[in-house]
């Protein structure tokens, strides 16, 4: 017997029916919408619509069903269109006619929502763990480096020394912003819509709030007609997703590159790197590359989704059906990637030496000296064009800016149009002084702000991720 047949004379098309299934997709939501059902057994038996055996039975058999569905022992019927009809129908195979009443005061629409919302709250409780797993991959690499320094890009040309942790620790950050958004989806997609029936509200005094308590939910939605057809947080968390996804992206694209032996900073470690079937030389980042890739793939489910939502009239349409196959791709994506990048990260093998050579090429501390003349009086603008006089002189003759001599700092000083920089000339102290300022370690000390990469600041962070993240001694990096 069909849920729906009554007013009609003639079976679907075969290819209708196919075209309207979607059980392949949502028998994901099978304990949701099992557990959606139970609860509202108990709303049904509290407004007395079910008596004690009745709402026992349905109960008994609903959890036997869950049981068969963890067990993975439960065939779900294609003919029964969604997971809803196919839920209910193997209830009435299990326990007979009165598996009839569980629909009482209840639309699919309603119950779709509920399942959704409920499969969501469970899965980013996974995600975020995630999340954390590669924040704790990070911050343990950054404690196995702390000393570690390399040249710092900018246009991917060497800019400044900054700490290969102050690197790290910028994922850390940007993923706590994802964990941050993730925590604001999640508290607005934590109402019940059960009980707004079709469109209308159920047609029998519900007890929703009890309801809603049981499942879990922090409260009920409070008007049927937007709870049918609201799908804001499918939206939110694939916008979530898809910004997690970008940040996972660049970080690919830096472990890309940095494992190229042209810089040659990391390796991946052999169980996270593929080879070629051809060239027997190769060391593939593959991981990395996919995660890159896979990126693309979460972007186009959020731009489906808005413009799945755009045409809509308000209250439930069957388009919203078209909202699972991306979310539920879209999560399963990030889950994934995160803990593969959680793995490659925890698995490199840096070359610190390597870093270090890089770090002091390119000239990456002539802003530090500039900020040492600056110290002296000299105006910035005049301090910069100073310090890139001496930057193309060392160039020049094929030195580094520590391996400046005297008269060469001297002459390019006073030649300087800025009286207190000519003045500097005579400074007999200054050329070595300006020779320190261009050693690495001065000039990663430098930037000694909040946020800036001197390492008593980035030691501090560190300490204090390590905290947060409940990581207390530098060992092997937990893995997930
Ligand atoms: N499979 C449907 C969906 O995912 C369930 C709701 C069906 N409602 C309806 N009025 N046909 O949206």
């Amino acid at each position: 017997m069909k849920a729906w047949g009554g007013r009609f004379s003639a079976e679907p098309d075969a290819d209708a029916a196919d075209f309207g299934r979607s059980i392949d997709v949502d028998a994901e939501l099978a304990i949701d919408d099992i557990r959606g059902s139970l609860a509202h057994v108990s709303g049904l038996r509290a407004a007395g619509l079910l008596d004690e055996a009745e709402a026992a039975a349905i109960g008994d058999g609903l959890r036997g069903l869950e049981a068969e569905v963890w067990a993975g022992t439960i065939a779900w019927d294609p003919a029964l269109e969604d997971i809803h009809l196919n839920i209910e129908m193997a209830l009435a195979e299990r326990i007979g006619p009165v598996a009839g009443k569980l629909h009482t005061g209840r639309s699919r629409n309603d119950q779709v929502a509920t399942d959704l919302r409920l499969w969501l709250k469970r899965r980013l409780a996974t995600i975020e763990e995630a999340v954390v797993g590669l924040q704790r991959a990070l911050v343990c690499q950054g404690l196995a480096h702390r000393e570690a320094v390399m040249p710092g890009h900018t246009h991917v040309q060497p800019a400044q020394p900054v700490l290969f942790a102050h690197h790290l620790l910028a994922y850390v950050e940007m993923l706590e912003r994802d964990r941050g958004r993730l925590a604001d989806t999640l508290a607005r997609a934590d109402r019940s819509p059960l009980g707004s029936g079709a469109l209308a509200g159920a047609g029998f005094a519900l007890d929703r709030e009890a309801v809603a308590h049981e499942l879990g939910f922090a409260g009920v939605t409070r008007n049927s007609i937007d709870a049918v057809g609201d799908r804001d947080f499918v939206v939110e968390t694939l916008a979530m997703a898809a910004l997690a996804m970008t940040h996972l992206s660049r970080l690919a694209e830096e472990l890309v590159w940095w494992s190229n032996p042209a810089f040659g900073f990391l390796r991946l470690a052999d169980a996270w790197s593929t080879g070629s079937s051809m060239m027997p030389n190769k060391r593939n980042p593959d991981p990395a590359e996919l995660v890159r890739g896979r990126t693309a793939r979460v972007d186009g489910h959020l731009v489906a989704v808005l413009t799945l939502l755009k045409g809509l009239p308000s209250g439930y349409q069957r388009d919203l059906q078209e909202d699972k196959p991306p979310l539920i791709d879209a999560l399963a994506v990030l889950g994934s990637s995160l803990r593969v990048m959680a793995g490659v990260v925890a698995t490199l093998h840096v070359d610190e030496a390597r870093m270090r050579a890089a770090a002091t090429t390119g000239f990456t501390t002539a802003t530090a000296v500039a900020d040492t003349l600056v110290e002296r009086g000299v105006p910035f603008r005049e301090a910069h064009h100073i310090v890139g006089s001496l930057v193309a002189r060392a160039e020049a003759i094929g030195v580094e800016l520590t391996g400046l001599v005297d008269e060469d700092i001297r002459a390019v000083l006073g030649a300087s149009s800025d009286a207190v920089a000519a003045g500097l000339a005579e400074d007999a102290g200054l050329p070595g002084a300006l020779r320190a300022a261009a050693e690495l370690e001065s000039a990663l000390a430098r930037p000694d702000v909040i946020g800036g990469t001197a390492p008593r600041r980035v030691h501090a962070e560190l300490a204090a991720a390590a905290e947060r993240l409940g990581i207390d001694h530098v060992g092997p990096t937990p893995r997930r």
